[in-house]
């Protein structure tokens, strides 16, 4: 397309194509090798082009042999990407008006249902401090303070899922916040008389996440790596890298694993294998991730161990 023409033919004086003809400017003038750029080009007919660039700045022996400049079209792959993005806003887009029907809805049953069980709960610990311990009546209303209790953390937990905010990310040392979480959860291991050993495996140190979020999601995953392990002693590691869609976190035990009947119910609110547990971690989780604009994922192997894997995408999707 360029074939033949000048420098002059290409270095037109049309201010679009500034980006452009600054990498030829910047090759020259900083005697760059393997300047690699995308910019758009404006053709002289008026359509534009996404080209990518690759300059480099040639001499032999202490002379300047040249400039090289390989021009790429990738105005093709350029839509197809913006479309990809297009369709993936507008799935986020019907994700997100689900949710908030089904927000709603949660808020206001757990709305309805605090005051009446907080009220169970006292009276029946009214009645048992008035009551002689061992008699059978005792024994039923321990029941029903219990189970009153269990309903208590269940309308606690929905409500804070449905107070999740949107995400609002800033630039932190993702470093610093799982250091902070591991040692707040190695109080917790030392009060369950376990032995957890974390490693860090981190090729990128800060990234832009909602910190108070993404806190809040590491303590879930990195609590439920402690209380499915197999005795009572537990290995996780945490592998960080950046990739071409973000930042990429794996979290992996080598604790029990998740049968295969049950994997596709892990994510499900109030799924839950614990003896007593209310089963919305790992919902959390995925609601922050997805709060990201990120996904989240499980791989296990029964009797060998988790891994979770997150990722966030670069920027959160632009509200629409
Ligand atoms: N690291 C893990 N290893 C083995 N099983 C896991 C792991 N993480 C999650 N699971 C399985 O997924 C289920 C759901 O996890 P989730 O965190 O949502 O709920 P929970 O831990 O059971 O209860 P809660 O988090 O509300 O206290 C767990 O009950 C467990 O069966
Ligand atoms: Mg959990």
């Amino acid at each position: 397309m360029f074939e033949g023409k000048g420098w002059g033919d290409l270095f037109l004086e049309d201010s679009r194509n500034q980006a452009f003809n600054q990498v030829i400017l910047d090759v020259i003038n900083e005697k760059m090798v393997n300047l690699h750029r995308r910019v758009p080009y404006v053709q002289p007919g008026g359509k534009t082009l996404q080209l990518s660039i690759t300059g480099s700045f040639f001499r032999e022996n202490e002379q300047i042999a040249g400039i090289v400049v390989i021009l790429h079209d990738v105005t093709e792959i350029q839509l197809l990407h913006d479309r990809e993005k297009q369709v993936l806003r507008e799935k986020h887009r019907l994700e997100r008006e689900r949710a908030e029907g089904l927000t709603l809805l949660a808020t206001a049953v757990a709305h309805q249902i605090r005051n009446p069980v907080m009220s169970i709960g006292g009276f029946a610990m009214r009645i048992l401090n008035k009551m002689d311990e061992n008699s059978s009546i005792a024994v039923y209303l321990k029941n029903i303070l219990s189970d009153a209790e269990r309903l208590e953390a269940i309308v606690r937990v929905v409500s804070e899922y449905t107070r999740i905010p949107a995400a609002k990310p800033v630039q932190v040392s993702i470093a610093a916040i799982l250091e902070k979480e591991m040692a707040q959860l190695q109080a917790k291991a030392a009060e369950l008389s376990m032995r957890v050993t974390w490693s860090l495996a981190l090729s990128v140190v800060e990234f832009a996440v909602d910190p108070a979020l993404f806190r809040r999601a590491i303590y879930e995953v990195l609590l439920n790596a402690m209380e499915f392990s197999k005795g009572n002693e537990v290995s996780v590691t945490i592998f960080l890298s950046e990739g071409q869609n973000g930042l990429l976190m794996e979290i992996v035990d080598n604790g029990a694993g998740i049968s295969e009947k049950d994997m596709p119910y892990v994510f499900d609110p109030f799924f839950t294998t614990k003896a007593v547990g209310v089963g919305m971690g790992l919902c959390l989780v995925k609601r922050i991730v997805g709060e990201h604009g990120g996904d989240v994922r499980i791989d296990s192997e029964p009797g060998k161990g988790t891994k979770v894997i997150m990722g966030f995408p670069d920027q959160a999707p632009v509200p629409v």
